[in-house]
């Protein structure tokens, strides 16, 4: 595996187990000719409190990965570890936020986002409450009570982090939660995700195939190529934190880029 720029000390965290970890994972879907390889050994690792991004390019396995680690799908072969231990019933034990948001068109945008609790036991009320507070930190108010076609594309995103937030189980998988929005919009909800992840500090893992966002969000930034996904390389995120989109246009970020774009290129990406 290529490794850019040197790690920054691990300081305590050497001491803990990753929050989440992927061992060798491998899962092939049958085709018609034959079984087709969509993870060929990935393994990968979210320390407590880590925010790392996998980049890979559209039909890559990356979806496919976060089934996986979510629990909703089973390895053919390898395992996935939480805080250190195998963990093969963990449907339910961490929080993915899926590529097309889930948003139930029947239910209001409160009910929606108070699904979380409300599946964890809390009594409606409360749940409702913990809802609207969350809306309200993802800049939803007012729009608790309606119903998720009446919202933009740019705001159902918002409800699926406020959803995302208030499920609150374990790592947090997103899967390109920005990936259909316009370009200021973008912008703006990557400034909402580095604020909510100061604030709460949840081990995220975000797939993506912005090299810009991964840069300007993670900490981290691991490589996959082509199918089948198997971890490349990895670039290590050296921009100081509390960051901002504003980091994008830092001659520091601009180099990072360019390892980045380096990497992706020897995965066989760019082809
Ligand atoms: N249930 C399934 N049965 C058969 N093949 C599948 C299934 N799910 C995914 N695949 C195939 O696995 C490959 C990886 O799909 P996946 O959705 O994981 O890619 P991705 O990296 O998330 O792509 P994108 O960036 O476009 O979202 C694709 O070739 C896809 O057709
Ligand atoms: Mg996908």
């Amino acid at each position: 595996m290529t490794r850019r720029r040197a790690a920054p000390s691990d300081g305590v965290l050497a001491h803990h187990p990753p929050h989440l970890a992927a061992r060798g994972l491998r899962l092939a879907f049958p085709g018609r000719d034959g079984d087709v390889p969509v993870l060929d050994g990935v393994s990968l690792e979210v320390r407590p409190g880590e925010l790392v991004a996998l980049v890979g390019p559209s039909g890559s396995g990356k979806s496919t990965l976060l089934d996986v680690l979510a629990g909703l799908a089973e390895p053919d072969a390898g395992e996935v570890l939480i805080d250190g231990r195998p963990a093969p019933g963990r449907a339910g034990r961490l929080t993915l936020m899926p590529q097309r948001d889930a948003l139930l068109p029947w239910q209001t945008v409160a009910r929606n986002v108070a699904t979380g609790p409300r599946l964890a036991g809390v009594a409606r009320e409360t749940a409702d409450g913990e809802a609207r507070a969350a809306l309200a930190r993802v800049g939803l108010e007012g729009f608790e009570d309606h119903y998720p076609h009446a919202l933009s594309g740019g705001m159902r995103q918002r409800a699926a982090l406020a959803r995302t937030l208030l499920a609150g189980r374990g790592a947090w998988l997103l899967d390109e939660p920005f990936g259909a929005l316009d370009a200021l919009t973008r912008a703006g909800m990557q400034d909402l995700l580095l604020a909510l992840w100061e604030e709460h500090r949840p081990s995220v893992l975000l797939v993506t195939h912005d090299l810009d966002e991964a840069l300007v969000l993670a900490d981290r930034v691991l490589v996959a190529g082509p199918r089948p996904a198997r971890v490349a390389g990895v670039v290590e995120v050296t921009l100081p934190r509390p960051r901002r989109v504003e980091v994008s246009a830092s001659a520091e970020f601009a180099a990072l880029k360019g390892d980045l774009l380096a990497l992706v290129r020897e995965t066989g990406a760019l082809a």
